[in-house]
């Protein structure tokens, strides 16, 4: 078995967050970077999230690459190293091994202590790929280390997790994958725009998992800040922005409470909200656009029977 090898981001391991979210709690509209979700916890609960039936992207998604599975061989080719952003569990990139043979393996994610565990697992499993894992919040800045070989890097972006940065970053974040990719290219899952009642219940399912991971943020920002945060002052709330194409996601005060912290506080009004996620929808043409303005030449789009979702190789 090869160990797999961790090349730590510092930005992740030792930066402080502090300032970042007392930034955004302090601001007139608060915020708390959607990064911090996804705690150990957090990071389970979405798994969890994945598993409903009215969670349609991970499903659609899924779908779409087992049915295409071959013509998008096809498209993207063997080899290479294959570079798993928001790597997760690592399932979605597994499915694609005996497809894409890559010599390679490079997961990426916010929550490194998660992804060792899953990499750690899958090195037994593939003794033949070479495995990295880094932890890096390219939310900021994608730097592919140079220990990670330049011929054909394939990247791998599923889950519509493109759609969480606003348009502006979405395209910052393209360009510097497009610029990292060499002779490769990149494979991504973007949700597409719907009716209302199917991203509603998509965003507030009925056993209140989303609810659940949603309001986690507020415990995983008490361990960073040393805050005081109650989960149970809070509900979980989705609207849709039509003008902006996307689910928004926030926590509402349900009373009158101030949190506290080292030297600051934070006073919120019932139904005051924090802002958490938001969730671009795309059509086909939106992200052709986004993918060419990014440098990418030519694209491939695979969609489901319904247009929810669509998988794109560019490169
Ligand atoms: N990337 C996921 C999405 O936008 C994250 C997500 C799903 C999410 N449900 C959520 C984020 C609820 C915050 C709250 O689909």
């Amino acid at each position: 078995m090869q160990t797999p090898t961790a090349s730590e981001d510092h930005s992740t391991i030792h930066h402080d967050f502090t300032s970042e979210i007392e930034t955004g709690l302090l601001a007139q509209s608060a915020s708390i970077s959607p990064k911090f979700l996804y705690d150990a916890l957090g990071s389970h609960l979405f798994t969890a999230i994945t598993l409903l039936p009215e969670y349609y992207p991970t499903s659609t998604e899924k779908n779409i690459f087992t049915q295409y599975q071959a013509q998008i061989a096809q498209a993207v080719g063997t080899g290479g190293t294959f570079i798993d952003l928001g790597a997760g569990n690592c399932q979605k990139a597994e499915f694609f091994f005996n497809a894409l043979k890559p010599s390679a393996y490079v997961a990426i994610d916010f929550s490194v202590e998660y992804l060792q565990e899953a990499v750690k697992k899958l090195a037994e499993k593939y003794p033949h790929i070479l495995m990295q894992y880094l932890g890096m919040d390219f939310s900021k800045q994608l730097l592919i280390p140079s220990s990670v070989a330049t011929t054909k890097r394939t990247f791998f972006y599923p889950g519509s997790s493109l759609g969480n940065f606003l348009s502006t970053e979405a395209l910052t974040l393209l360009s510097q994958i497009k610029g990292q990719a060499h002779a490769g290219g990149l494979l991504l899952g973007v949700d597409l725009m719907k009716e209302d009642s199917v991203l509603i219940a998509a965003y507030d399912d009925p056993l209140k998992v989303t609810a659940a991971f949603n309001l986690n943020i507020l415990r995983s920002v008490n361990t960073h800040l040393g805050s005081n945060f109650k989960v149970e002052q809070f509900r979980h709330v989705v609207k849709i922005n039509h003008a902006e194409h996307r689910v928004e996601l926030y926590l509402e005060a349900l009373e009158d409470l101030t949190v506290s912290w080292s030297g600051n506080s934070k006073s919120f009004k019932k139904g005051d909200l924090i802002h958490t996620e938001n969730s671009h929808k795309y059509t086909t043409d939106s992200i052709k656009q986004l993918l060419t303005n990014a440098g990418f030449e030519t694209t491939q789009i695979w969609t489901d029977p319904k247009d929810y979702f669509a998988v794109i190789y560019a490169h």
